[in-house]
């Protein structure tokens, strides 16, 4: 089994080299790395921010852990140089447009938190992200309107095979979630009152939801879920959304169960091939620093794991060996602690 190894910019390499310590702990037979050069360090090394080299590892990989990217310096470059383009590409080329990006509460961070205690120790939900569509990808560009301004645009655009595709895995999500019996709850979270995309969005939700019966489907525009998501965060168990309403809920359900250095994900294909990755950038603010919160990539790796690599009593042991460094003390800055990320790594790997 081969592993794309894509640590990246600012704290990728940092937050990369402990799974990878995690990983060799397990000693998985027949597993092995190829490591390549994406962001603003491949841009820096050969030009361009998701070489030609590297597209080809992942193609080949069964699964790729990656960092993050994103560097300060290549901030004026053009668009399509720039850092995150790497993550945007390999997301576009192998279709990967499935997020999943779940968020549960560690007791043992119920303080943490900046929600009330009780408050946060009911969290326990999936985003189910849609990420190769939406105003990310439509068509953008800059240009002059007929009294000379600059004018920026990015097109939002949804067809209904996207949405279709990302609900199916939603509800399916929902239903192996489901305890008790039921298929589990879904909740789609759009601006249908206003945006065109949202209505398409909730129509296709609502048509494909009649092959889920058992699945409790209910609908929140997007502005509501933000506020209701730290009102009362337990009410949620799988959300489906789209890219952008997807992108800013995960990053908000991250600091909601502590720190955004504990958010893992997984993006996969139509096969369950996949990447995985923490949630949160680079990171430059505390890059090279050895302060950074390296459990996000940890629990990334056990995704991994359980689901490219069908290894889920291997992912079992990672997320237990988290919970127990946790349980005994393993905080970085982020979470009120003072252990560096190589220290946290070791305190994973005491627990395993
Ligand atoms: P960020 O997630 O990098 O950082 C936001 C804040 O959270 C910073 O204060 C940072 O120090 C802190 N933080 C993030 N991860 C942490 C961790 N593991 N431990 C402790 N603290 C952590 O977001 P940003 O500052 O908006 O973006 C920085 C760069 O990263 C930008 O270039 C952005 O485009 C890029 N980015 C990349 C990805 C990705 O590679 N998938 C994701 C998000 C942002
Ligand atoms: C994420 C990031 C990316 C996104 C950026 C870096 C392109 O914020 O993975 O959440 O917006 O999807
Ligand atoms: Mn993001």
């Amino acid at each position: 089994m081969l592993i794309a190894l894509l640590p990246g910019d600012g704290i990728g390499p940092e937050v990369i080299a402990q799974a990878r310590r995690v990983l060799d702990a397990l000693a998985i037979d027949g597993l092995v790395y190829e490591e390549g050069l994406v962001g603003g360090a491949a841009y820096k090394a050969v030009g361009h921010p998701l070489p030609a080299e590297t597209l080809d590892i992942a193609r080949r990989a069964d699964a790729i852990l990656f960092g993050a990217v994103g560097d300060p310096d290549c901030d004026a470059l053009e668009r399509h140089l720039r850092p995150e383009q790497a993550i945007l590409g390999l997301r576009k080329e192998l279709t990967l447009f499935a997020n999943l990006r779940p968020a549960k509460m560690f007791p043992e961070l119920a303080d943490a938190s900046t929600l009330r205690p009780e408050v946060a120790a009911a969290i326990d939900l999936m985003i189910v992200r849609e990420l190769t569509g939406d105003v990310y990808f439509g068509e953008k560009g800059m240009r002059k309107t007929a009294d000379g301004q600059r004018e920026g645009y990015d097109v939002m655009c949804y067809s209904e095979s996207e949405v279709r595709r990302i609900a199916h895995v939603a509800f399916r999500t929902a239903q192996a979630r489901a305890k008790n019996g039921g298929g589990g709850k879904l909740c789609s979270v759009d601006k249908a009152n206003v945006l065109e995309t949202s209505q398409l969005w909730r129509d296709v939700v609502i048509e494909t939801a009649a092959e889920y019966p058992d699945v409790t489907l209910t609908h929140m525009y997007v502005d509501n879920a933000a506020m209701q998501l730290v009102r009362n965060p337990g009410q949620f168990d799988v959300i489906v959304t789209g890219n952008l309403f997807g992108d800013i809920l995960s990053d908000q359900a991250s600091m909601c169960v502590g720190s955004i250095g504990m958010l893992a994900s997984a993006s996969l294909d139509s096969n369950g091939k996949g990447l995985y990755e923490p949630i949160h950038g680079s990171a430059p603010d505390i890059a090279g620093q050895n302060k950074a919160n390296p459990l996000a990539t940890i629990l990334s790796a056990a995704m991994m794991l359980r689901y490219s690599l069908n290894l889920p009593a291997q992912a079992d042991r990672i997320e237990a060996a988290v919970a127990k460094a946790l349980a005994g003390g393993a905080r970085g800055a982020d979470l009120g602690g003072s252990m560096s990320t190589v220290q946290i790594g070791d305190a994973v790997l005491a627990a395993l």
